[in-house]
């Protein structure tokens, strides 16, 4: 049997003529990869690290070396893994419904070497770093030199422009999301049929509105994560698993006549 022959009828009902699908993803859909968590017991980078000594704006200017050497360390992390399943699938569900609004909370570029494009990077991109003073993008970041130390201290490169620190491209507590991706995917949200949310905790404001602006909206909203979630009676699935796993069973159920 067809897993999703399992699945509620309503959910199955739901993933039938789908005309615009919109995937929002946290952290937990590279996971399988071998990128970190936040929050997850043990293994989330908030478990082992401090979030105040290094995603803020005040601690990249009290130690700009510590925190531009943390997140050169985790971009030398994901520059060592490969895109995963989930990741994949989502690129192949784009291919498969008509319309397809990728929003991210991650800061890695796996979805776009999995062949997603247009996504919406709702905190930013190890990838995109830029002038702390000025904003300028930084145009040449190379590959970081050492990507077997983590916690190294690094002094973050100078701006051509106006010789500013260069910053990580990331949104930082107590900054404010891209304007333009956030209005973007709110408004994606909104005119959705089903929001597929995958590997969040739904804990960070405002992304973690998303789902609930599509299902107020009158989406059916369905949660892929490995931990339970609560939902409502109408119009809300979870489906309990690893992203890596269940995302290629729901395009399974999206390509089947
Ligand atoms: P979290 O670490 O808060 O949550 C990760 C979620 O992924 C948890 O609900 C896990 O149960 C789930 N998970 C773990 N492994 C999984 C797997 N293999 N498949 C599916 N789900 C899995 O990460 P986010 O919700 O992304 O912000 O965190 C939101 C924001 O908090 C991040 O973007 C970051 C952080 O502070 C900034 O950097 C601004």
């Amino acid at each position: 049997m067809h897993l999703s022959e399992t699945w509620p009828p309503a959910l199955q009902q739901a993933l039938t003529n789908i005309r615009h699908l919109v995937v929002f993803t946290g952290a937990g859909v590279s996971a399988e990869s071998g990128i970190p968590t936040f929050r997850d017991a043990l293994t989330g980078l908030w478990s082992t690290f401090d979030a105040e000594a290094l995603a803020t704006p005040e601690a990249f200017l009290r130690d700009p070396e510590l925190v531009w050497g943390w997140y050169e360390w985790r971009r030398s992390k994901v520059l060592q893994v490969q895109p995963n399943p989930a990741h994949q699938a989502i690129a192949e569900l784009a291919r498969q419904v008509p319309r397809l609004t990728l929003i991210t909370q991650n800061v890695d570029d796996l979805h776009e070497r999995a062949g997603s494009s247009s996504v919406l990077h709702l905190h930013g991109s190890l990838h995109h770093p830029r002038c702390f003073r000025c904003a300028h993008p930084l145009e040449t970041l190379p590959d970081p030199l050492d990507l077997s130390l983590g916690e190294r201290r690094l002094a973050p490169p100078r701006c051509g422009h106006c010789g500013g620190l260069i910053r990580p491209g990331v949104v930082w507590f107590g900054e404010m999301l891209p304007e333009q991706a956030l209005t973007d995917a709110f408004a994606a949200a909104r005119s959705c049929d089903l929001l597929l949310s995958v590997g969040t905790s739904g804990l960070v404001y405002p992304a973690a509105q998303i789902p609930d602006i599509a299902w107020q909206a009158g989406a059916t909203v369905l949660h892929v994560n490995p931990q339970p979630l609560v939902v409502r009676a109408e119009r809300e699935f979870c489906l309990t698993g690893l992203a890596g796993e269940l995302l290629p069973h729901l395009l399974a159920a999206l390509v089947r006549p």
